[in-house]
C-alpha cells in the first residue's frame, strides 16, 4: 500500500486526479469504477478540469459505480445515478452506453447483481477503482460484519452510514435503509484501488484500515491484501497512522 499524505483536500484531490488522468491518457479504452459520497468531489473536479482546459478525453472508457441505494430511481436527486452525471459525466465526453451505476429499482435484486458482475467481468475487469472510506471502515456498502469474500448483493446500511449518510437528504428517515453494493471481492479484482480519505472523522477508520489487522469489522483492511493500492488522505484523516512519518518520508523521498 502506497500512503500519501497531502497537506489538504485540494492537494489530495489534484493528486489523485493526477493518477486517473495518467491511466487515461496511457490506457484511452480503460475501466473505470468510480465512488460517490463527498470524499471524491474534489477529484472529480480536477478530472472536469483536465478535460475542458487539457483535452484529456474520456470517449474510450468505460465505468462501473460501486453502489446505489434500493428504491431511488435514476432521477431521483439523492441517487447516485444522480450523483455521478451531476458530478462528473455530465462534463466530461464519456459515452452514455459505457456508464454503469447499479440499479435500485430492480424487482429482483439478485439477478441484477449477477448481471452487473457479468458485465464487470464482459468489459475485462475494472482497471482502476476509486475508493471512499465510511467512518465505520466500509468500502462501498459493505459494512462492519461483511464477508471479505462478499460479491454485489442487496446490503443493510447500518445506523452510523444512515446517520453519516442523512447530511444529503431531508431528515434521516428519508436515507433509504438498503443499497446495491459490489463486494469486497469484486473491489478487490480491480487492477489498481485509489482511496481517497479527508477530514478527522475518518482518522480512526482509515488508520484501522491501514494498519490494523485484516477483518471483517472494517472491511477496507482487506485492501491490505490487495497488490496495487493507493491512498490518498489529507492530514486530518491521517492524524491517526502509527507510521506517518515513515509515509511522508517515502513519498519526500519518490519525488525528488
Ligand atoms: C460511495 C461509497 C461509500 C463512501 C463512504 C464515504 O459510493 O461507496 O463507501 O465512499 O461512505 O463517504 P463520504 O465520502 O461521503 O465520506
Amino acid at each position: 500500500m502506497e500512503i500519501i499524505i497531502c497537506r489538504d483536500y485540494g492537494e489530495m484531490s489534484k493528486r489523485a486526479a493526477g493518477v486517473v488522468a495518467d491511466l487515461v491518457r496511457r490506457k484511452p479504452n480503460a475501466v473505470l469504477g468510480f465512488a460517490t459520497g463527498s470524499s471524491p468531489i474534489g477529484l472529480y473536479k480536477e478530472l472536469i478540469r483536465l478535460h475542458k482546459e487539457e483535452g484529456l478525453d474520456f470517449s474510450g472508457i468505460t465505468t462501473f459505480n460501486l453502489d446505489e441505494y434500493v428504491g431511488l430511481a435514476g432521477d431521483h436527486p439523492q441517487s447516485y445515478f444522480h450523483f455521478m452525471h451531476e458530478n462528473l459525466f455530465n462534463h466530461i465526453n464519456v459515452p452514455r452506453n459505457r456508464i454503469h451505476v447499479p440499479s435500485g429499482t430492480e424487482k429482483d435484486h439478485a439477478a441484477f447483481c449477477q448481471r452487473y458482475e457479468a458485465m464487470i467481468r464482459k468489459a475485462g475487469g475494472i482497471d482502476l477503482q476509486i475508493l471512499g472510506i465510511g467512518s465505520d471502515g466500509h468500502i462501498a456498502f459493505n459494512e462492519p460484519g461483511s464477508s471479505l469474500g462478499s460479491r454485489t448483493r442487496m446490503v443493510t446500511l447500518t445506523e452510523q452510514t444512515i446517520e453519516d449518510n442523512s447530511r444529503f437528504f431531508k431528515s434521516e428517515k428519508d436515507v433509504p435503509r438498503h443499497a446495491i453494493s459490489m463486494g469486497v471481492a469484486t473491489i478487490m479484482e480491480a487492477r489498481k484501488c485509489l482511496m481517497v480519505a479527508n477530514g478527522k472523522n475518518k482518522a480512526k477508520a482509515l488508520a484501522a484500515a491501514v494498519e490494523g489487522p485484516v477483518t471483517s469489522l472494517i472491511t477496507a483492511s482487506a485492501l491490505q491484501f490487495h497488490p496495487d493500492v493507493m491512498v490518498f488522505a489529507d492530514e486530518a484523516a491521517a492524524e491517526a497512522l502509527t507510521l506517518k512519518d515513515y509515509y511522508r518520508w517515502i513519498d519526500a523521498s519518490r519525488r525528488q
